[in-house]
């Protein structure tokens, strides 16, 4: 099997990229628009060539690159059924299988950090966007999050898998790329609960700044048009690359 996995020092994300052989299918999940020339190098070099592309939720705090890896490579876009209509070409359900050559995901509802947050199994190993991250767990304060919604995804499927399942999330902030479901449950403190209040609490005491991408990420992400004026607006205001706002912008042009 191929798996690499990359990291956006901007906002902090893991990126997925997996083929079962070189000179054959390839998958990615969760990646980041500025990494795109990045991932397309890596498939040629690889011999791989993109067939699906998967976001594990809608991001607030990153531009997904679904949509221009689908533009570049004609490759099927997909998430979870409850992400909003029309901006992934498949939407999958909760236990649906999702094939490409020689690999096989399978996919777990888990709202909490969003409402339309999944986590993806494979084989020895499972995808767990940002509900259950290295040590902690994705926010609940907005996008539909819901503390208990999320502790029940934890609780209830997540630390179901496997002791030994390693725990892939789509973002770290200290440097830890990989974890194990029993770990997690041992040393992750956010799961050191006895109630779905006691977790709620602690969730709902967090007051974290929203991410500085927010308002631009959301709006792309899901596929909604944001007016020329706010456009100009968000983008003054979060001082980005030209590069970056060169994609924005191109990316918008494609909405409308
Ligand atoms: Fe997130």
């Amino acid at each position: 099997m191929i798996f690499r996995q990359t990291f956006d020092s901007t906002s902090s994300t893991y990126t997925y990229i997996i083929a079962s052989r070189s000179g054959g299918e390839a998958l990615i999940i969760d990646p980041v628009l500025e990494k795109t020339d990045q991932y397309l190098r890596l498939l040629d070099q690889l011999d791989l060539r993109l067939v699906k592309v998967i976001d594990t939720h809608i991001h607030a705090d990153h531009i997904s690159g679904i949509s221009e890896l689908k533009d570049r490579t004609k490759c099927i876009t997909i998430m979870g059924e409850h992400a909003p209509a029309d901006v992934v070409s498949m939407k999958v359900k909760d236990n649906e299988k999702i094939k490409i050559e020689g690999i096989e995901l399978i996919s777990i509802y888990t709202p909490g950090h969003t409402d339309d947050s999944y986590s993806f199994i494979m084989n020895d190993r499972v995808f767990t966007g940002d509900t259950l991250l290295i040590k902690g767990t994705g926010r609940t304060d907005f996008q539909n999050g819901n503390p208990y919604d999320q502790y029940n995804s934890l609780f209830d499927r997540l630390l179901k898998l496997d002791d030994k399942t390693l725990i892939y999330p789509a973002h770290d902030y200290k440097g830890e790329m990989v974890s194990t479901i029993g770990e997690e449950k041992k040393y992750n403190p956010r799961l050191q609960v006895s109630s779905p209040q006691e977790y709620a609490k602690i969730m709902n005491n967090l007051n974290l700044a929203n991410p500085k991408m927010m308002d631009i990420a959301v709006p792309l992400n899901k596929g909604e048009s944001i007016s020329e004026e706010n456009q100009k607006k968000l983008i003054k205001e979060l001082n980005i690359s030209e590069d970056l706002e060169k994609k924005i912008k191109d990316r918008w042009n494609k909405k409308i």
